[in-house]
């Protein structure tokens, strides 16, 4: 890889098609769209696309209860998603459909290639059955009560009420959430990739070392830690091998050589990646070998970049590269990988509003940009969830974009147009300077090139506060009243015109549509980084100008979050998108019955339970866990104590930390699938559902860890 002229294969995860695109998904297509963007304003050649992930029982069963066949319902979402990318300025070159020839053409061949070099092998699973749907249940789609609690309503791998993990055939009473029958155990015969092969943990464990030719990294630290961790040490083999078919009826492509068996959803989505872009490169005239084939691609140097959130890291750093190595293909060089939204820090939340979809913030009038700027705003090259902080929103969007940047072109504008014909004047090279500094370039250009959008945009409001002062400085509307300073009015709006313009340049890969409409006011081509070099020259013409954009106001935030509340809470994992389809049959208990008061316990009862004023001292996600928060509690002892709590839909573990607030310090301990649990934090939550969200304890001020709470 050369410093210029890079040619970039460059994808997205492709987004399911049983689900709307909402704001968590744009943090990682905005984030790969700026980087494109980048890329060509440098010259280089990039090929950008993706596709939506179509195969899957989810898919399959949305689109019977909708009445349509699943081709006709995942075209109708695909051309949604689309538009909804193309209106937040996401801007692939191809939008193709994993339910398309040129995947199935592609898997088949991957499979084939996999099981000719051994990788494939198949054995009988045991797994539940429903008998009236006449089909077999991912762990998804398996109700009954929990084993360990007795909670009724748990799904198939763990418990939402005490976080017990434990196996579908465990839960007790089961029930299918498709039909409601009580399913039965059948054994099926199903294919596996064979990750634990001595060859493919040794594959991995060296992929994950080494770098690209160039001594480029192939995934952010965090993520090598992770593989790590998977991989284990040396001679240790951690990995399992992959489950790679389900049974019929599924909706995807049919293995070859296997009637009845169909590829998991899993193992053709990411070589739609490859299908995308053999759909879009037919069209124009590209080689897909030379980026696919991996002696060619060194031999061209053409790379290949994928962007994905956190939640799937597993699958493109562990699977996929093995597919490929072993399938005779190139390996990605790099995996970026964004961590999650959250909404003013909690995760967000069908009952508050704030799991906001695309298309809402659009038919609010919304401008995309503001939230492209946003996020770039607090985006940088670690896997870190970021927070839309609804207030910050507002006030940096106010504040950077319009308050710093729009404004000077909108206080110097009007005077080139009115007492200049149009033209500028020569600009002020001393004031310039800033603009042109090779240090401050390189350091933007690094920024860029290493998705460390906040620094960027640091800097370049720091520029934009530079020109800020440069025409507070020279006051252009005091010049224009004295006719004796009409050539000083005259350079200072150029040289300011000039700032402008190199804000808009620097901005461009972010606000692309902002950038379009200042280059209309210049005249100009599309801007490149180039055009930082030099700034206009005098005489140049500009067109009149046109207000550029508008402040954001709080009342339209409101209105965003009142468009996506939804009434009942549904805070359940419908909102990843692959929640059943159909309702499970019976309603959970708590929202059956109204609150009661619980029987009368004596006082020596209440006082076996030994409450205690804890101190948050750390809290954090867990890797797996849909619920859970991981706490460590200070409550006076040698050792803080590390308790699991089902928190995690209302708060931010960042936010909790240094809290004090109360738990239960004499709960037997309990371990579960994530570690040791050594009590239980009181958390208020309405069972009836009309309040939504989860409520922790905090005593009044004076309160410290360890004091019992009687
Ligand atoms: O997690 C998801 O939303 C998947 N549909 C992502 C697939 S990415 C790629 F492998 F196709
Ligand atoms: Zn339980």
């Amino acid at each position: 890889m050369s410093a210029s002229n890079r040619k970039i294969f460059v994808t997205n995860a492709l987004p399911y098609a049983n689900g709307d695109i909402h704001l968590g998904h744009l943090v990682g297509y905005i984030q790969a769209d700026i980087w494109v963007r980048f890329q060509r304003m440098c010259g280089n050649e990039v090929h950008y696309v993706c596709a939506d992930d179509t195969h899957g029982a989810p898919v399959m069963l949305r689109a019977e209860k909708e009445g349509l066949a699943p081709e006709v319902f995942i075209e109708r979402v695909r051309v949604e998603h689309m538009r909804d990318f193309a209106d937040f300025g996401v801007a692939f070159d191809n939008y193709h459909s994993t339910h398309s020839e040129e995947n199935r053409a592609y898997a088949e061949d991957i499979y084939r290639r996999l099981r000719a070099a051994g990788m494939i092998e198949t054995r009988a699973i045991e797994q539940f059955y429903d008998p009236v749907k006449q089909m077999f249940l991912a762990d998804r789609y398996i109700k009954g009560e929990c084993p360990k609690c007795a909670a009724k309503d748990q799904y198939g791998d763990s418990c939402e009420v005490c976080g017990a993990a434990y196996a579908p055939t465990e839960l007790r009473n089961p029930y299918s959430a498709v039909s409601g029958a009580t399913p039965e155990l059948r054994s099926s015969e199903h294919y596996f990739f064979r990750l634990s092969d001595p060859r493919a943990v040794e594959f991995l464990r060296e992929w994950t070392r080494a770098t690209n030719a160039d001594g480029s990294r192939r995934m952010p630290p965090e993520a090598s830690n992770k593989m790590r961790e998977w991989l284990g040490e040396a001679g240790e083999n951690r990995l399992s091998d992959w489950d790679i078919s389900r049974d019929a009826p599924y909706f995807g492509f049919e293995i070859p050589d296997a009637p009845g068996k169909y590829f998991y959803v899993w193992l053709d989505a990411p070589i739609g990646y490859l299908a995308s872009f053999k759909h879009y490169a037919d069209r124009v005239g590209l080689d897909v070998g030379d980026f696919i084939d991996p002696a060619r691609a060194a031999a061209s140097g053409t790379e290949m970049v994928h962007f994905i959130g956190k939640d799937i890291l597993y699958f493109h750093a562990l699977f996929w590269p093995a597919m490929l190595q072993f399938a005779g293909l190139r390996t990605p060089n790099f995996l970026n990988v964004n961590g999650f939204l959250t909404v003013d820090g909690a995760k967000m939340s069908k009952s508050r509003g704030t799991f906001i979809t695309a298309r809402s913030y659009l038919e609010q009038k919304l401008n995309p940009e503001w939230l492209r700027y946003y996020f770039a705003a607090k985006l940088n090259s670690n896997i870190e969830d970021l927070d839309l902080s609804l207030d910050d929103f507002v006030a940096k969007v106010n504040s950077d974009l319009v308050g710093k940047f729009v404004n000077i072109a909108s206080r110097c504008a009007g005077f080139i147009s009115k007492r200049f014909e149009g033209r500028l004047a020569a600009s002020d090279a001393a004031a310039l300077a800033p603009f042109g500094d090779a240090a401050t370039l390189a350091q933007l250009t690094r920024a860029f090139n290493d998705r460390d959008y906040s620094l960027a945009l640091r800097e370049i409001m720091r520029l934009a506060d530079v020109a800020n002062v440069y025409v507070n400085d020279e006051k252009p509307w005091e010049l224009a009243k004295d006719p004796a300073q009409h050539e000083r009015l005259h350079r200072a709006c150029s040289t300011a015109l000039n700032q402008f313009r190199a804000l808009a340049i620097l901005l461009k890969p972010v606000l692309p549509q902002l950038a379009a409409q200042v280059e209309a006011f210049f005249g100009v081509a599309p801007f490149a980084w180039r055009d930082l070099a030099a700034p206009l020259p005098a005489g140049h013409a500009i067109n009149p100008y046109a207000h550029l954009m508008t402040r954001v106001e709080r009342k339209q935030i409101d209105a965003l979050i009142e468009a996506n509340r939804e009434t009942l809470s549904s805070d359940s994992r419908s909102a990843s998108g692959t929640a059943p389809a159909s309702a499970a049959p019976a309603t959970p208990a708590a929202a059956e019955a109204p609150a009661e008061a619980a029987s009368p316990i004596s006082i020596d009862d209440f006082g076996k339970v030994d409450l205690r004023i804890a101190k948050i001292v750390a809290a954090e996600h867990v890797e797996g866990a849909a619920k859970l928060i991981k706490l460590q509690l200070d409550i006076g002892e040698a050792r803080p104590r590390q308790v699991f709590a089902g928190i995690k839909s209302a708060y931010d573990p960042a936010l909790l930390v240094g809290r004090l607030t109360v738990m239960v310090a004499n709960l037997a301990p309990r371990k579960m699938k994530f570690g040791l649990s050594e009590g239980m934090v009181l958390a208020a939550s309405d069972d009836t559902g009309e309040v939504p969200g989860l409520f922790i304890l905090s005593p009044d001020t004076g309160a410290t860890p360890g004091m019992r709470v009687k």
